[in-house]
């Protein structure tokens, strides 16, 4: 029988604490800019726990890309971060994956999906955050876009990845998006890619991002 508040589900409540951990124990690399988000992302945490907010049975939602999950779990569970790893294990059976976007490339319907676990739509219902994960197949390119007014880190769980075709990110590593900012993401071809991430910014956006692909501008490359 499920309970309405967060403080009744003790498996979101631990895996919402393993987020908080890669935010708190993990490195900015000595970056001032990431050092704030990380701490904004815990003070925000530490809110969200004090407001023992309502949970919802959001009808579990399930998409191609989930046939990748149990092997970015396995991946995820020998890694760094096999804490996180498997208190989403856990919870995995209650995930609403989608896509998000109305439109989504042919190539990568099957290939993304993503779901929340804080935010505004639940299942831990809270408009100050949002806590959820991204999951790519191997070989996917997730097409250049922005959050208008959404500051944005990714951390890896499982799987190597470039943004930007800037660098080659491995599990553990976190990214920062600041608000307005262009990405574009690769997977390597070996492993499917779990993604961690983090959206703060005002209510109004985290209730209605907005999702849309960017034009493609002629220097992007397929
Ligand atoms: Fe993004």
């Amino acid at each position: 029988m499920s309970s309405p508040r967060l403080r009744d589900h003790p498996d979101l409540l631990y895996t919402i604490g393993d987020f908080d951990a890669l935010y708190r124990f993990g490195s900015a690399g000595g970056s001032r800019p990431i050092r704030s988000h990380m701490r904004r992302v815990r003070e925000t945490i530490a809110d969200v726990f004090e407001d023992n907010p309502e949970v919802i049975d959001r009808e579990p939602a399930w998409l191609p890309v989930v046939n990748h999950l149990g092997r970015a779990l396995d991946l995820g569970s020998r890694g760094d971060l096999s804490t996180l790893s498997d208190s989403i294990r856990r919870i995995s059976g209650r995930l609403t994956w989608e896509h998000g976007y109305e439109k989504v490339p042919r190539g990568l319907a099957k290939k993304y999906g993503y779901c929340e676990i804080v935010g505004p739509r639940g299942p831990v219902v809270t408009d100050r955050i949002v806590l959820g994960l991204v999951l790519f197949a191997p070989e996917a390119v997730y097409p250049q876009h922005h959050h208008r007014g959404i500051q944005e880190s990714y951390v890896a769980i499982a799987g190597e990845w470039s943004e930007n075709d800037g660098a080659v990110h491995a599990p553990g590593s976190l990214i920062l998006n600041e608000a307005g900012h262009e990405h574009r993401i690769t997977t390597g071809r070996q492993s499917p890619c779990l993604l961690a991430y983090s959206w703060l910014g005002p209510a109004d956006r985290l209730i209605d991002p907005a999702m849309r692909f960017s034009p493609r501008r002629r220097s992007t490359r397929p």
